[in-house]
C-alpha cells in the first residue's frame, strides 16, 4: 500500500493542486494530518478537494478554531484573525465537515496518524526530547505528525534517537528513508500550503509500506497567484509575506 500523507494544507489550493499532479498514479489511500484551513484564501476549495479524495483525516489546531469546535484564545493575532475570516467563508457542510473530524492518534493500517504530539493534538514537535513519548508510545512504528511545518522527523533504535532530515537534491522531487526493521519513526511529511523549514515549496510524502520507503517530496506552485488572492481576501500581510521564504 502506498500513502499519500498530506498536513498543513492551509487553505492553499494552488500547493495541494501541485502536490497532487507530482504525486499522481503513485499512492493508493490518502490521509490528511489536519489543519485543512488557516492562513490560506482558499478553504471551500481545499475542503472539497481532500473529501473528493477520500482521504482519512484527522483535526488539526486550526480546522478546530475556524470551526468553533476550540476557541482561537492561543492563537496569535494574526492567526486569530484569519481563523476568524476562515469561518466566515465557509459553507454549511465545509463547517459541518470539520467540525466532525476525530482528533489523531489513528490507524491507517501500520500508520499511525497524529496532528501534534502523540497525547496532545496541539504539542509541537521540534526537538528530540519532545519526540521521545511518540517513539516509545506510539502504537505503530512508524507515526506520521504535523504542526510545525517541517519536513523530516525522528528515529529510535537501540536507546538511541536520531534527527531525520532529508532534502531532495537539486533538480529531483524527491529524498527517499528506508523504514529499518526494529526502529521506530516519527515522521513530519511537512507543510503542503505554508512550508516554516525555509523551502517554500510544498511539501508532502508517500509512503510505501510493502517496500518500507518514506519518499519526502517538495513541489514548486504558483506562490505569487496564492499571495494575489490573500490580498484580495484582506487576509494579513506577514502571512502573505511568509510563503515567498518558506519560514
Ligand atoms: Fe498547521
Amino acid at each position: 500500500m502506498h500513502y499519500l500523507v498530506l498536513s498543513d494544507i492551509h487553505a492553499n489550493y494552488t500547493a495541494l493542486e501541485a502536490a497532487l499532479d507530482a504525486a499522481k498514479g503513485r499512492w493508493e489511500r490518502p490521509v490528511c494530518l489536519g489543519d485543512i484551513v488557516g492562513y490560506g484564501p482558499d478553504p471551500n476549495e481545499v475542503i472539497d478537494r481532500v473529501r473528493a479524495l477520500g482521504a482519512t483525516v484527522i483535526r488539526g489546531n486550526h480546522d478546530k478554531a475556524a470551526s468553533g469546535v476550540a476557541d482561537a484564545e492561543d492563537f496569535n493575532p494574526v492567526a486569530r484573525a484569519a481563523a476568524t475570516w476562515t469561518r466566515e467563508q465557509l459553507r454549511p457542510d465545509n463547517l459541518a465537515f470539520l467540525q466532525q473530524l476525530p482528533p489523531g492518534p489513528i490507524e491507517a493500517d501500520g500508520l499511525a496518524l497524529v496532528h501534534g504530539a502523540l497525547h496532545d493534538e496541539d504539542e509541537y514537535v521540534f526537538a528530540p526530547a519532545q519526540a521521545l513519548n511518540g517513539l516509545l508510545e506510539s502504537p505503530s512504528p512508524v507515526t506520521c505528525f504535523g504542526h510545525t511545518h517541517f519536513q523530516g522527523g525522528f528515529s529510535f533504535h537501540h536507546d538511541k534517537l536520531e534527527v531525520i532530515q532529508l532534502r531532495p537534491e537539486p533538480g529531483a522531487s524527491f529524498a527517499a528513508l528506508r523504514v529499518e526493521p526494529g526502529t521506530r519513526y516519527l515522521l513530519n511529511p511537512g507543510s503542503i500550503g505554508q512550508p516554516r523549514d525555509g523551502d517554500p515549496r510544498a511539501a508532502f510524502a508517500i509512503a510505501d509500506m510493502d517496500h518500507k520507503v518514506i519518499e519526502f517530496w517538495r513541489v514548486p506552485y504558483d506562490i505569487e497567484a496564492v499571495q494575489q488572492r490573500m490580498l484580495q481576501a484582506g487576509l494579513p500581510e506577514p502571512l502573505i509575506l511568509r510563503l515567498a521564504y518558506g519560514r
